[in-house]
């Protein structure tokens, strides 16, 4: 098995049912040829993680890369796996645009991230890269 880890930027702000259509397409996709991982969105950057048969995983990103709701993708880490960090397909995000956007939520989220990127043991060091990032990400942006 393979898995690999980029970054991106969406080029416009992604709304809470942009995001969910593009989770439902990718949830039915990844399950038919067995991908799994997760998928980020804060403040206008994607951080995605995959995985699966190799070829299946970089077909998957040839595809992603084309994507026009994103630039700049960048793949960080990739590596060869034996078992998998993601046994289920998983994503978190938060809707900035939306009107009920508060500090209170925004410090929940970044507090539930935190928490789940010190509860994961990851086993590779695309997984590893990948919440290092995400941990990175979140201290950086200024609310
Ligand atoms: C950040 C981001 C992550 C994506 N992740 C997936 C994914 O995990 N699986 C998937 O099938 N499509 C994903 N997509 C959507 C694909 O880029 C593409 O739109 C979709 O696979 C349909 O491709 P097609 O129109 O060539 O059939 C993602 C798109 C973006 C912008």
């Amino acid at each position: 098995m393979y898995t690999l880890t980029y970054e991106s930027t969406a080029v416009n702000i992604m709304t809470s049912s942009e995001m969910e259509s593009l989770l439902e397409e990718a949830r039915t996709h990844n399950k038919s040829k067995d991908i799994t991982g997760c998928l980020i969105y804060y403040k206008g950057k994607f951080v995605q993680l995959l995985e699966g048969d190799k070829k299946e995983v970089q077909e998957l990103y040839d595809r992603i890369k084309k994507d026009p709701r994103h630039k700049e993708v960048t793949l960080f880490s990739e590596d060869k796996i034996i078992k998998r960090t993601f046994p289920n397909w998983g994503m978190a995000y938060y809707p900035m645009d939306e009107e009920h956007t508060n500090q209170y939520e925004l410090e929940q989220f970044k507090r539930n991230l935190i928490l789940l990127s010190d509860l994961v043991e990851p086993t590779n060091l695309t997984a590893k890269q990948f919440w290092k990032k995400l941990k990175t990400m979140i201290a950086e942006s200024p609310t």
